[in-house]
Formats: structure tokens, C-alpha cells, sequence
């Protein structure tokens, strides 16, 4: 049973967090990974993040629409929503005016078409692999099993790990983040930019390298 299953079970509003993950479902050889999310009560996901829209463009779907109509749309009185039973563009989202993000994705989406868009994910999932390899073959620690996009490194004590992030940042080859996993600090890779190559990966593993010797 999966997580999402098991909530719905319980009762619990179940959201996925899908920012990257959700793109899991475009590449065939990695769709199983989402299995059951659709059973989920709301997903959320970015377009500028593995679609390479510009910032900002984000995604929230709800399989409940009345509470999602009931959560966005207008509460002043003086200002009216459709208030009719198909709920406008403007009951759906944080704010009534705005720029046409949709049209980058429109255009993005018509652009990759499927096979575009998979062989995107699969290509930036290897790279993900690459990192991790490289990364381990330097004897660094990879936290997580790579079936997607991100690799999780720790470099001992969670102080250290903070430590090699800062440097990683400073140094200024890439940029990685941090995340706390199963109660432990992790530098975070996530690799989805289109233009990420092979030699990139390369780069960025050297910098890793390099910022850990300064530690
Ligand atoms: C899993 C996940 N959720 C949420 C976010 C935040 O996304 P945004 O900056 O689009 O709000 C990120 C950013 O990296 C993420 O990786």
C-alpha cells in the first residue's frame, strides 16, 4: 500500500508535494514511482522547474473543487468572483490579476511534445546518477536510493554537511541546497535544468570535492 493510500484510508487529506516528483509520470521507465498519487486530494507541481518555464510558475490540482473554489476565491465583498456553478479562472488561484504563465507552459509542452518531455526527465534522471557516482567514487556518502532527479550526500555531522553546503554555494560552480532527511542534514542535488550536460556534472562533482577538502 502506498503512503497516499494509506492516508486516504485514515481519513486525512492527503497532498503530494510533487514539485519535481510528479514529472516522474511523463518518462515511462520512471512512472511507477507516482503510482497511486492519483489518489491523492491535491498535488501540487512546478513548471519552472523540470518544464524550464521561467520563474514563477507553479501548479496546484485539487480533485475536490468546491474546496478549492471555497480556499481562492474572492472573500471581499466588494470584490465578485463568478459566484456561478463553473468556477472562472480567477476562483482557482491566489490572484485575479495576472501575467499568462500558461501560455510558456502551452508553448513548452507543444514544443517537447511526450517524447520531448521523457527524454528530458530520463536525461536529467541520468545526470542525477552521474552526480551520485561520481560523488561516491570520491568516497562521499549518497544517502538515498537515485531513481529520479536528487541525490542526497552527507558528509558526517550535520554541522560539517552545513559547512560543505555554504562552501559549495561560495564557490560558485552550482548550487545546492540543503534538506533534512530521517532526521539527519544532506546537501541536495536536483538536477533539471535542460541545459545540465554530462561535463556540468563533471564540474560540479570537482566542486563538491574541492569544498569538502576546505572543511
Ligand atoms: C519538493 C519541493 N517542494 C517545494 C519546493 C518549493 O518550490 P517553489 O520554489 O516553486 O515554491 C521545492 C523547491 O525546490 C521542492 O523541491
Amino acid at each position: 500500500r502506498t503512503a497516499v493510500a494509506l492516508g486516504c484510508e485514515h481519513g486525512a487529506w492527503v497532498h503530494v508535494d510533487g514539485a519535481f516528483g510528479l514529472w516522474a509520470a511523463a518518462a515511462p521507465g520512471r512512472a511507477h514511482l507516482v503510482e497511486g498519487a492519483e489518489l491523492a486530494d491535491s498535488w501540487s507541481c512546478d513548471g519552472h522547474k523540470w518544464l524550464n518555464v521561467p520563474y514563477d510558475c507553479g501548479f496546484a490540482i485539487c480533485a475536490h473543487p468546491d474546496v478549492h473554489v471555497a480556499a481562492m476565491n474572492y472573500a471581499a465583498s466588494y470584490l465578485t468572483g463568478s459566484g456561478g456553478p463553473v468556477p472562472m479562472p480567477g476562483d482557482l488561484v491566489p490572484e485575479s490579476s495576472r501575467r499568462a504563465r500558461g501560455f510558456a507552459v502551452w508553448a513548452a509542452l507543444r514544443e517537447l511534445g511526450a517524447e520531448g518531455m521523457a527524454e528530458l526527465v530520463e536525461r536529467c534522471c541520468r545526470l542525477a546518477a552521474r552526480f551520485a557516482e561520481g560523488l561516491a567514487a570520491r568516497g562521499l556518502e549518497i544517502a538515498n536510493e537515485v531513481v529520479l532527479n536528487q541525490v542526497l550526500v552527507g558528509f558526517g555531522s550535520d554541522d560539517r554537511t552545513d559547512a560543505v553546503i555554504a562552501a559549495v554555494q561560495r564557490d560558485g560552480t552550482c548550487w545546492m541546497g540543503g534538506t533534512t532527511w530521517r532526521g539527519r542534514r544532506y546537501m541536495r542535488i536536483a538536477v533539471s535544468n535542460a541545459a545540465t550536460t554530462e561535463a556540468d556534472v563533471d564540474r560540479s562533482v570537482e566542486a563538491v570535492v574541492r569544498a569538502v577538502a576546505l572543511i
